[in-house]
């Protein structure tokens, strides 16, 4: 097996110059389903599960991994990370809809939104999720709807990290989240509302690969929690440190060590637990370090223009992975069937939409592509499918695994039909009305 394109994990493969995965040639995919096509490996996704669970759960017994279904909502991924024993963590209450068809337990779902509505703090009341607020006055106005046994706050520590700046979500700049001094008031006001349980929340940023930053933001956390704990004499039912474990995209990244992460966080974790604090469960909650490596998108070249500068045009854009466009986020490409072929061409890849940012890699070294051959752009199974939108009047594109050792479709491609359905025509303004 030669891998000569660095971002080829090892569940994939090199066979005379075509991309296999879990033993299957992702072109047959291609051929069946059509492109653009995002596919997973459930293989690598229950693996990235168990990698993670492992190294936190062998340091701590009182732990949990909560899946953040923003990352990936395709029913499939979260029937199998609710297989390994996931619960999920869930932004509105759609994805609390989701979550409840995958089979979630009401007791192993967070939802975590922001500027809730009243109708979404009601239906997150009464999903039987554990709601964390993300401000200190909607829990006077969830009130209105019924007492909650537990609620849970979303604390800003005060700094957070991420790759790009649109990826960090702590410090002076964010929209989320409570400094300490707002929250003592929450928590304050939640006790003397008769709430009798609590947790407290955290997530600061995400895609990071510095392992020092986990421990360092725990230790923040938990100087807040016990503060808090001490001062109103209460304790937490938990304690949770977000997600954002980041994954390499580039050439120069290396991995997380996971297993030095998890030391070191549960080192500084459990530096406070016990005394006021009581003896929280440790949650996460990942996304992207699930199903990211999982996830490959595969695109058809539609036309290659050779101009001022060489444009690689293929079916899938912004429209499909808005990442490049929207954080300047790097996907490796490589050629899915032409692996081994000298890579003479510098081009830039682009999807078929109307802006300039439509751009899905800068500058990068490929064969000496035709119109037809297949590109599979890497890293593609967190915050893609998600992301996708409608923009250009393109439909949403379809998904499909590996799964059981056969290729699966697991979501359809979106059809024009489905498109119009919900558009209405005032009749006056029908083409034809007189
Ligand atoms: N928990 C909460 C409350 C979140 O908002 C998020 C992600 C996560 C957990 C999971 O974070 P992760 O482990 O995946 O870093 N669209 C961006 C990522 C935005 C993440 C938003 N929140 C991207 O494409 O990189």
């Amino acid at each position: 097996m030669v891998l000569p394109m660095y971002m080829l994990h090892d569940y994939m493969e090199d066979r005379d110059g075509e991309l296999f995965i879990d033993g299957m040639a992702v072109a047959e995919a291609a051929e069946r389903f059509g492109t653009p096509l995002y596919l997973y490996s459930e293989k690598r996704m229950r693996e990235n599960y168990r990698r993670i669970h492992r190294a936190f759960s062998s340091r701590r017994r009182n732990f949990k991994v909560n899946f953040a279904v923003k990352a990936n909502n395709n029913l499939t991924t979260l029937n199998i990370l609710r297989s390994e024993g996931s619960g999920a963590d869930c932004s509105c209450p759609a994805e609390i809809m989701l979550a409840k068809m995958a089979g979630f337990r009401d007791d192993r779902l967070l939802y975590s939104g922001n500027y809730n509505s009243d109708a979404e703090l009601r239906y997150g009341l009464e999903s039987g999720a554990i709601v964390n607020l993300d401000d200190g006055p909607l829990l006077a106005r969830m009130l209105k709807f019924g007492r909650p046994e537990v609620i849970s706050f979303r604390i800003n520590p005060g700094r957070g990290q991420g790759k790009y700046e649109g990826l960090v979500f702590a410090g002076p700049d964010a929209k989320f989240g409570m400094m300490e001094e707002e929250a003592l008031k929450a928590y304050r006001f939640a006790r003397d509302s008769g709430i009798g349980r609590f947790g407290l929340h955290m997530m600061s940023g995400s895609n990071v690969l510095d392992p020092e930053y986990f421990p360092a933001i725990t230790e923040r956390l938990m100087e807040i929690a016990s503060n808090i704990a001490s001062e109103l004499k209460i304790s937490f039912d938990f304690i949770d440190i977000g997600g954002g474990f980041g994954v390499p995209y580039q050439p120069e990244e290396r991995e997380l060590p996971i297993e030095e992460v998890a030391s070191a966080v549960v080192d500084s974790y459990e530096e406070k637990t016990g005394g006021a604090l009581g003896d929280p469960t440790l949650f996460i909650e990942p996304g992207r370090y699930l199903v990211c490596d999982a996830g490959i998108l595969l695109a058809r070249v539609t036309h290659v223009k050779r101009a001022q500068k060489t444009f690689v045009g293929c079916d899938a854009g912004m429209n499909t992975l808005l990442r490049p466009a929207l954080y300047g986020a790097y996907h490796e490409i490589v050629p899915a069937q032409r692996l081994g072929d000298d890579r003479t061409l510098g081009a830039n890849v682009t999807g078929q939409i109307c802006e300039n940012s439509d751009i899905m890699g800068r500058d990068r070294h490929l064969p000496d592509l035709d119109e037809g051959d297949l590109l599979a752009f890497m890293n593609c199974g967190a915050y893609g499918y998600s992301m996708a939108s409608n923009y250009n009047t393109r439909v949403m594109p379809a998904e499909a695994f590996i799964a059981g050792g056969r290729l699966q479709l697991t979501r359809e491609r979106e059809t024009m039909t489905d498109f119009l359905r919900r558009q209405i025509v005032p009749p006056e303004l029908m083409r034809d009305a007189q």
